[in-house]
């Protein structure tokens, strides 16, 4: 491995810290909360995170947090993710990927409608909250 020098570390710290600020809930109204229990991380669920990562960086989102929780239970959909935006009820997604992650951040976060066939669970009807 190539010596690095102290400009490569003062990028390699940069690009860090706004890795860290993504995962950062302070400030940001929509959260992508990603499933990394046992069979979530053997299903793939660090590739969605870093790919959600990566496609709200792609498309300069910053008012979403990505963050990881543990089971949600829903072994036989894995990976899960759980995303909550104003104004739409709380879902969980689930056999997300790399392309569906796209999906959720074109449709859900930015166009406001549901990835119909990824979702898994969702309030019923009559607890939806009304704004
Ligand atoms: S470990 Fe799979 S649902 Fe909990």
């Amino acid at each position: 491995m190539a010596k690095m020098t102290l400009e490569d570390l003062r990028k390699l710290r940069e690009s860090k810290q706004d890795a860290l600020r993504k995962r950062d809930v302070e400030g940001k109204d929509c959260q992508v909360i990603v499933g990394m229990g046992t069979c979530g991380i053997a299903a793939g669920a660090k590739v969605v995170l870093d790919a959600f990562l990566s496609e709200l960086e792609a498309k300069g989102i910053e008012n979403v947090s990505v963050t990881q929780t543990g089971c949600m239970g829903l072994c036989h959909v894995e990976p899960t993710v759980e995303v909550i935006v104003p104004g739409m009820p709380d879902v969980i997604y689930g056999n997300v990927d790399a392309k569906v992650v796209k999906q959720i951040v074109a449709d859900h976060i930015i166009g406001k409608k549901l990835v119909s066939e990824h979702v898994f669970d969702k309030p019923a009807a009559d607890i939806l909250k009304k704004d």
